[in-house]
């Protein structure tokens, strides 16, 4: 192993060891460049702490920047997607494409002057209990800190579900974290299996080129408007809740989504019994907020199918005995954490990688570990959990 230095002198030393490096950190070593890495790195900066961000990709927001598709834009408006000390530019609309939000995400981390070490996938994290520090390994370097802060997200990797007979299939099988356009599936019959956000607007790019989309829906999910009476429904939402309680705003909203959308039980997509915003706090699953798939539903262009029984060579066969032949399978199938794969000796995650303590609680750990964006809250939590990790932090380092 080689020797402990400061990492900015480190940083200098541009030549490549082939043993490992061994880096003592000024300050808390984060994970990950996503927004959550980004914006905590900008608050310990506003509090006087250095940090040393670590990414396994070559760029900041990678999710953004390579594993999603171009017409994605954000589905709650601008003011509740910003990250602290710094918003999105006035000349950008209410609901910012992707390439603005990358844009955005560039200049906030040139603003802050945050660079950080790319190509450096966390392999382990774990805490030495004889030197009361964090030891985080990448392929080629170990780096140390008393601080360890993991914002790799709760979209790390995609979920690829093991359905029978999908070995079989004849055409390609892509999961939507490398969909980029439906001109790759210019008049092809489609299953898209999963009818979440990614589902519902994956099926609608198709149509737009023309191919034939199958979504599959087999469990119950919320269809609502993104917009109520011209304003965002996450923001009804929201300002409901600060006067009423969940339960009677979850009734509002299904009110005015039935009444301005109709019953969407009728085309295969049936409401769970509980309330949109129950249902997200208790199990984190996302309501659909819809900018244009139901009218392609309603008019028949997406087909929607039952649960998918198996996959053929041709197509798939359907839970209700219905049999369809496909060119292409996209799995809309959703996203996980890593957490598990590479910190180490600590219970302070499920199996599935999320803080054991819910909101808005779960952003601090134990031994100098923290976590940012695992709110189930999208940006807006990420946003909270960093302003409250960098003002503790901040403390500690005052006295030390
Ligand atoms: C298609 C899509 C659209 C979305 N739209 C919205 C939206 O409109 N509004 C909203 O609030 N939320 C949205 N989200 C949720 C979105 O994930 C978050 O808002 C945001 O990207 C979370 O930021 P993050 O930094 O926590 O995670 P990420 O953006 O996933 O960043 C985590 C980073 O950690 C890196 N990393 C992971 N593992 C390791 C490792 N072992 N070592 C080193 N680096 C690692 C990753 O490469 C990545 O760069 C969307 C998600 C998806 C998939
Ligand atoms: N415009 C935007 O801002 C935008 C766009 C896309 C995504 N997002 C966000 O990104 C995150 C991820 O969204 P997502 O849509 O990719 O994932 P998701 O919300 O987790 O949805 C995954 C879907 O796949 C289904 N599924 C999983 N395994 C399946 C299987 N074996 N067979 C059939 N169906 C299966 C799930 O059904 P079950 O419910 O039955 O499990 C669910 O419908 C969410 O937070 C979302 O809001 C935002």
């Amino acid at each position: 192993m080689g020797s402990c230095k400061g990492v900015e002198q480190e940083q200098q030393q541009q030549h490549r060891h082939n043993e490992a490096n061994c880096v003592l950190v000024q300050g808390p070593i984060i994970v990950g460049a996503g927004p959550s890495g980004l914006a905590t790195s900008a608050c310990l900066k506003q509090h006087g702490v250095p940090s040393l961000v670590l990414e396994r990709s070559v760029c900041i927001a990678s999710l953004w920047q390579h594993r999603t598709y171009d017409r994605l834009k954000l589905h709650l408006p601008k003011h509740f997607c910003q990250l602290p000390l710094l918003g999105f530019p006035r000349n950008f609309p209410k609901y910012p494409t992707k390439h603005q939000f990358i844009s955005y995400m560039e200049s906030y981390a040139s603003h802050f002057s945050i660079q950080p070490r790319f190509n450096q996938a966390v392999k382990t994290a774990e805490f030495d209990q004889v030197l009361g520090v964090w030891r985080v390994k990448t392929q080629d370097s170990e780096y140390i800190s008393r601080w360890l802060i993991v914002a790799t997200g709760e979209n790390a990797e995609p979920v690829i579900p093991d359905i029978p007979g999908i070995d079989s299939f004849k055409g390609p099988v892509v999961h939507t974290n490398l969909y980029k356009s439906g001109s790759e599936f210019k008049n092809q019959r489609v299953l898209v299996i999963g009818c979440g956000n990614s589902g519902m607007e994956v099926c609608l790019d198709l149509c737009r080129y023309n191919a034939i989309p199958h979504m599959v829906v087999r469990n119950t999910v919320h269809v609502l408007p993104r917009e109520m009476f011209g304003f965002s429904t996450f923001g009804i939402a929201m300002a409901l809740l600060k006067w009423f309680p969940l339960k009677l705003v979850d009734k509002l909203l299904l009110l005015v989504s039935n009444f301005t959308m109709g019953n969407t039980d009728r085309l295969g997509l049936r409401r769970p019994k509980t309330g949109p915003i129950e249902l997200k706090n208790v199990t984190g699953k996302t309501p659909v907020l819809d900018v244009g798939a139901l009218a392609q539903i309603k008019s028949g262009k997406i087909m929607v199918m039952e649960g998918v029984k198996e996959i053929t060579r041709n197509g798939a066969k359907f839970m209700d005995g219905q049999e369809i032949e496909v060119d292409s399978i996209i799995l809309a199938t959703g996203y996980k954490s890593n957490v598990p794969t590479w910190l180490k000796g600590c219970d302070f995650f499920t199996k599935d990688g999320m803080p054991k303590t819910p909101f808005p609680n779960g952003w601090k750990a134990e031994r100098g570990l923290y976590t940012v964006g695992f709110t189930r809250r999208g940006l807006l939590g990420t946003a909270s959990d960093a302003v409250k990790i960098a003002a503790d932090i901040g403390e500690q380092w005052r006295t030390i």
